[in-house]
């Protein structure tokens, strides 16, 4: 099946007070696909994400199936896109079920909302179990888990993901790996995901960008990305 044309990032440059830190960034995700965001710390990663959601402004165009979008956060929860942002954000006081079925509050629909929390626990199991305790009382892997979840509850197209697996055990990172697929697979989700375990994450990722400075300095699927020596040269800031 051909895949269609879900966002594309041209010649896209952004930053903060007036300086840019990404520039002329270029990029595609296609519908139903994992893509995957990488570089050293402070490459621009997660401005990309900040721009393609409308936290800041841009030069360039963003297209979302095909028609130039002014990225704001409300149009895009609208247009069918989610972002989980850096730093597992959970309400500690509220239960996990809670926080699930605050991720639907805009749905306005209180029984839309439980029925997709219910059905969001198959796809977590560890969730499912813990439905009732307070998210402060969660390790970090499943509070990170509670954050995917709770964006997943608009039902995205695309989910934005920043760094799920920061400061995670391997094990853990591989349960967030395994997940992150299911969802693909289950929902037929779009994914852009930014990550630095690069060895875990390129087999399951169609396409791979590699960020340095600001700027795309390799893409290509992520077999490829794996067997080329692009990640070390610029983790080793030879680029
Ligand atoms: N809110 C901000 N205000 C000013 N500069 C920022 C802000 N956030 C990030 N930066 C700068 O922008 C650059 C890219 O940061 P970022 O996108 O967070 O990188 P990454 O996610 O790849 O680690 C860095 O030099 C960082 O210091
Ligand atoms: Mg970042």
């Amino acid at each position: 099946m051909k895949k269609e044309l879900l966002l594309e990032l041209k010649n896209v440059s952004a930053g903060y007070s007036g300086q840019n830190v990404i520039h002329d960034i270029s990029l595609l995700i296609d519908e139903a696909e994992i893509v995957a965001l990488m570089g050293p710390n402070g490459a621009g990663k997660s401005t990309i994400l900040k721009a393609i959601f409308g936290f800041i402004t841009h030069t360039g165009s963003i297209l979302y199936e095909g028609e130039k979008i002014y990225p704001s956060p409300q149009n895009l929860v609208k247009m069918g896109v989610a972002f989980v942002p850096q730093g597992r954000r959970v309400f500690a006081n509220l239960t996990v079920k809670e926080n699930i079925e605050i991720g639907g509050f805009s749905l306005n629909d209180e029984i839309e909302c439980i029925r997709r929390a219910e059905h969001l626990m198959h796809l977590f199991p560890i969730l499912s179990t813990k439905q009732n305790e307070y998210a402060g009382a969660l390790s970090g892997g499943q509070q990170q888990l509670l954050s995917i979840a709770r964006g997943l509850m608009t039902q995205p197209k695309l989910l934005l993901l920043d760094e799920p697996t920061l400061g995670l055990s391997p094990k853990v990172v591989k349960e967030i790996f395994k997940t992150i697929k299911d969802i693909n697979e289950d929902q037929k989700t779009a994914i852009l995901v930014v990550e630095h375990n690069l060895h875990s994450l390129l087999p399951i990722t169609d396409r791979a960008y590699v960020l340095a400075h600001g700027k795309i300095v390799a893409s290509d699927t992520g077999g490829a990305i794996a067997g080329s020596d692009i990640l070390e040269q610029v983790f080793m800031g030879k680029i």
